[in-house]
């Protein structure tokens, strides 16, 4: 089942379970805007070269639209769809003030020089810059995109409409960027990890873990984990993957990923088969890097008793529903990788407030944000008796609901 498909299977269950009217159930399912433009640029050779961009404005009953842009060969409109409505559910389960967006470009931008991407990045910008806004939709990172990209925006933007940092999140730091941002979403991962074993009666030093992925979100995980005395006995990556069943040395094993060294070379851990790493014997099971790598040819042999998704969509429904029947529990990615819209929602505040937090403050905030989501989420599975990935839905769409309802939609 492809992303988009997942997403409104799970959006219909929860409109449901909260008994909402179909003409609204069908009302919030359907995009608010979907944008598709020609973006041509002249290559460093000088020949021409096009690519096709992407902005789905899903909702904005809650606030600005708010999501990612993303750089990759295979975003399709599907996917960007899909992504823009859980960024719906994701604000509105955060309950930060935004609504859900997504956008893209078909391109590979490994195979383009960085004034190629810069152009790119301008063109496409100048096609959108009267649909984005500080107070309509405001774009950040995703796969493909860095805080140089967002730059890049900001700068071709305020050309059309003055100074605006709020535009764009996820920027550097010199431009207006938060601090904390970097980590926020590895930070909300462990803080997130954190509420849920403390819910079971456990915590996060008497735990341990296998992390899939160590880019930005699984590196930060590891790192908070192991800060908090969690022990990572696997972990892997695009390259492979390692375990040491006393824990990896994480501060270490990031020096190493720093130098260039591949994550088999490291010293202190044995190279261990990647098909194993999901299903390998642990108590927290975190993939932080593709979709659907839970799927039901693995599920039936994961081991963990807890999985925090802390990438987007890793359980496709029906490793869900095997692993329900097996008694793991299972974080959703829309709950448990929100530290980085949170943060990003603390940098639009600081750019409108034009004064900066220091980094205590994002964490401390970060931390209340998040513990305050989980209790709510799980106060919704309590009065649905459902599971957190339905509470974590029916809590999202519900507050979208009502804003819809307070507005007046059928006028
Ligand atoms: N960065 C954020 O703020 C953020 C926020 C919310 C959700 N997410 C989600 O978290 C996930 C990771 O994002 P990121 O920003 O860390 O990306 P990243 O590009 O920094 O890191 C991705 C990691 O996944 C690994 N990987 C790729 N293919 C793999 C494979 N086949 N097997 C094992 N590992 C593989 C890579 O080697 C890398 O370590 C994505 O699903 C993303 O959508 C990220």
């Amino acid at each position: 089942m492809n992303a988009l498909a997942a997403t409104n299977r799970n959006f219909r269950q929860a409109a449901r379970l909260l008994g909402l009217e179909s003409k609204l159930e069908k009302s919030l399912l359907i995009p608010f805007r979907e944008i598709k433009v020609e973006c041509t640029i002249p290559k460093d050779d000088g020949t021409l070269a096009s690519f096709v961009g992407f902005r789905v404005q899903h909702d904005n009953s809650r606030g600005p639209m708010k999501g990612g842009i993303r750089y990759h060969p295979e975003v399709d409109p599907d996917e960007v769809n899909a992504l823009a409505q859980l960024m719906t559910w994701k604000t509105a389960v955060a309950a930060v003030p935004y609504g859900g967006a997504k956008g893209g470009i078909g391109c590979s931008p490994g195979e383009l020089s960085r004034s190629e991407l810069e152009r790119l990045t301008r063109v496409f910008t100048q096609k959108i810059h009267d649909l984005i806004g500080i107070h309509t939709d405001v774009p950040a990172p995703d796969m493909g995109t860095n805080s140089q990209t967002m730059a890049w925006i900001l700068d071709e933007y305020s050309k059309f409409h003055g100074h605006s940092p709020a535009v764009v999140t996820g920027k550097p730091i010199d431009l207006g960027g938060s601090l904390g941002r970097d980590a926020a979403t590895g930070r909300g991962v462990m803080y997130a990890t954190e509420a849920l074993l403390a819910e079971h009666g456990k915590s996060i030093s008497g735990s341990n873990f296998v992390i899939q992925g160590f880019g930005n979100v699984g590196s930060w995980a590891a790192q908070l984990i192991h800060e908090k005395g969690g022990k990572v006995i696997a972990l892997g990556d695009v390259t492979g993957s390692i375990r040491n069943k006393d824990g990896l040395d994480i501060p270490a094993l990031m020096k190493h990923r720093n130098e260039g060294g591949a994550l088999k070379d490291f010293h202190d851990a044995e190279v261990m088969d990647s098909a194993e790493l999901l299903v390998h014997e642990c108590d927290v099971l975190i993939p932080c890097a593709l979709g659907g790598v839970l799927n039901r040819e693995n599920a039936p042999d994961v081991k963990a008793k807890f999985i925090i998704e802390a990438a987007n969509h890793p359980t496709d429904p029906e490793a869900d529903e095997i692993l329900g029947k097996k008694g793991v529990v299972v974080l959703p990615d829309i709950y448990a990788n929100s530290g980085g819209v949170i943060v990003s929602y603390f940098e639009w505040v600081q750019n409108i407030q034009g004064f900066m937090w220091d980094e205590e403050k994002v964490n401390m905030e970060l931390h209340k944000y998040m513990n305050s989501a989980f209790h709510h989420i799980k106060a919704m599975c309590k009065s649905q008796d459902c599971n957190l990935r339905m509470g974590a839905f029916s809590l999202g769409v519900n507050r979208v609901a009502r804003a819809t309802l307070l507005r007046g939609w059928e006028a």
